[in-house]
């Protein structure tokens, strides 16, 4: 499971990164926690662990005593391997993650409540057995109920002093001319001609509308564990006079 920055969070009752064989986290430089570049994997299978710690690492086997196992290679692997700095500075901040997360997960819970009852905009929904530890928090707008465009809240959010963007990536990923046209390497039709590829499979707008639609209705704040009740209170102060004044229009 690919968790990126779902760092603390559930699922149904779930601690995000143990559903499935392995959870994969981020830790480039804009996560929770960051040792500048990179990620983890986490896992409860020791056969699993001593398969990716191979796989990040060219399919070297460094646990054997035999000194040929290394020519022993299953099947080619890249070369990932996080250096020693960047792990050290990794462990270090894991020990930070509780707090961070906690801190997170209040100011985001806070904004929510101050804000769950105003026309056209919709909190992110954490239903029973989830928790959310916030790396940024995304509201959505109904433009009809809200009376305002998207991008106009946001414009007029910024004007209040609240640092937003609306969206998040420009369009979901399967929409990136590469893959509508099929060319990712440029003089081939690698991998989309590999036979194991799929010949079926093919990209389109539309193929997923729900998370075309969030892309287009969203609005993302910035979200640190450094702000404050007064932080929020500001935020949700904002967030209110913009809707207010459209609402009532
Ligand atoms: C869904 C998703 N995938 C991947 C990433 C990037 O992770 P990394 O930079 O470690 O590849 C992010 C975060 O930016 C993300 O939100």
């Amino acid at each position: 499971m690919f968790c990126a920055q779902s760092y603390l969070s559930y699922y149904k009752g779930r601690l995000v990164g143990t559903i499935g064989d392995i959870g994969c986290f981020s830790l480039n430089d804009f996560k929770h926690i960051s040792a500048g570049d990179g990620g983890m994997l986490i896992m409860k299978d020791e056969e699993l662990y001593y398969k990716a710690f191979r796989f990040a690492d060219k399919n070297y086997d460094r646990f054997s005593d035999d000194p040929m196992a290394m020519r022993k290679i299953e099947f080619l692997a890249p070369n990932y391997r996080m250096n020693e700095l960047t792990g050290a500075v990794a462990l270090a901040q894991l020990d930070k993650l509780d707090e961070i997360c906690r801190k997170r997960n209040e100011y985001g819970e806070k904004i929510s409540e101050g804000i769950r009852d105003l026309p056209g905009i919709h909190i992110p929904e954490v239903k029973e057995g989830n928790k959310n530890s916030y790396w940024f928090y995304m509201m959505r707008i109904n433009e009809k109920e809200a009376g305002v465009s998207r991008d106009e809240f946001s414009k007029a959010l910024a004007a209040e002093g609240v640092p937003n963007q609306p969206g998040y990536i420009p369009t979901c990923v399967y929409e990136y001319d590469l893959f509508l046209n099929k060319n990712a390497c440029p003089g081939s039709d690698c991998p989309f001609g590999c036979r194991h590829y799929g010949r079926d499979i093919s990209y389109y707008r539309g193929l997923c509308p729900t998370a075309e639609e969030v892309l287009n209705t969203a609005i993302r704040l910035s979200v640190s564990e450094f702000y404050t009740d007064i932080d929020a209170k500001e935020v949700i102060k904002a967030i209110r006079k913009v809707s207010e004044y459209y609402s009532k229009k």
